[in-house]
């Protein structure tokens, strides 16, 4: 391996921001749709390298609140992929022991889709090798406004007071209430923004950008990732 990696200073929880499906296929002379298939395998293969190096949380951006602008063919292209890997999602992950979560406003997803996410969420949350957070109908000013407003409604009906608002009380409203912040996010397909992915969860997290597309994303580029993260780690109390 051209990158070491300390195991025993392995980053927790890593985001992954999954750019760059459309540009790899349109390289190719494919349909977008191939680009996002190809962006799927490279998940799963990810995933099993993540539990591999011991990462216990991995989210990743799948679909955006923006996404639902894209042309129609594509975002239904995205959402039968979803339903394909989640309904065989067993035979994917070979066997790890996975557990799917999902976090987002997926209220207006088809309701065959719902019925699906729940079911996998359901049957894997046993699972304690490495938690896999897909994040759908995910935009992170979206997720704070709704927090917000469930604390309104807690303060209205007495379950919160004002004085005991804090940032710790505020996180437990947002979808990763139980989730430790990331401390790493990667972002491969040449662009360098957040995208609005885990606005407030990545205040102290450190930061990864690649050129190399999400579809063509390898192994060594996640540890090349988890190299860069341990060269940089400073303990609590830094900046
Ligand atoms: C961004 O690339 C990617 C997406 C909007 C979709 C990501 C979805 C997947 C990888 C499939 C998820 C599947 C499962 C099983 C969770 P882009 O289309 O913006 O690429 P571009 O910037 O090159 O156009």
């Amino acid at each position: 391996m051209k990158f070491d990696i300390d195991l025993d200073n392995v980053p927790v929880h890593v985001g992954i921001i999954m750019d760059g499906n459309g540009r790899f296929a349109t390289a190719k002379g494919l349909a977008r749709s191939e680009g996002h298939k190809a962006g799927a395998e490279t998940l799963r293969r990810i995933a099993i390298d993540a539990a591999d190096i011991g990462i216990k949380y991995l989210t990743v951006y799948a679909f955006s609140t923006e996404n639902w602008k894209r042309p129609k063919d594509e975002v239904s292209g995205i959402m039968k992929l979803l339903y394909k890997y989640l309904k065989d999602w067993d035979k994917y992950i070979g066997g790890r022991h996975v557990r799917i979560r999902v976090i987002g406003d997926i209220s207006d997803f088809d309701p065959v889709l719902k019925k699906m996410i729940e079911f996998v969420e359901n049957s894997t949350k046993k699972e304690t090798e490495l938690t896999l957070n897909i994040a759908l109908g995910y935009g992170g000013r979206n997720e704070i406004i709704s927090a917000a407003k469930k604390m309104a409604e807690d303060y209205k009906s007495d379950k919160l007071k004002l004085d005991e608002v804090n940032e710790d009380v505020f996180s437990k409203y947002l979808y990763t209430s139980d989730i430790p912040d990331p401390d790493l996010i990667i972002r491969p397909g040449g662009e360098v923004r957040i995208s609005n992915f885990l606005v407030w969860q990545s205040a102290y997290s450190e930061f990864y950008f690649t050129d190399t597309l999400w579809p063509d994303f390898t192994k060594e580029n996640l540890l090349e990732a988890v190299a860069y993260y341990q060269s940089k780690h400073r303990r609590f109390g830094g900046l």
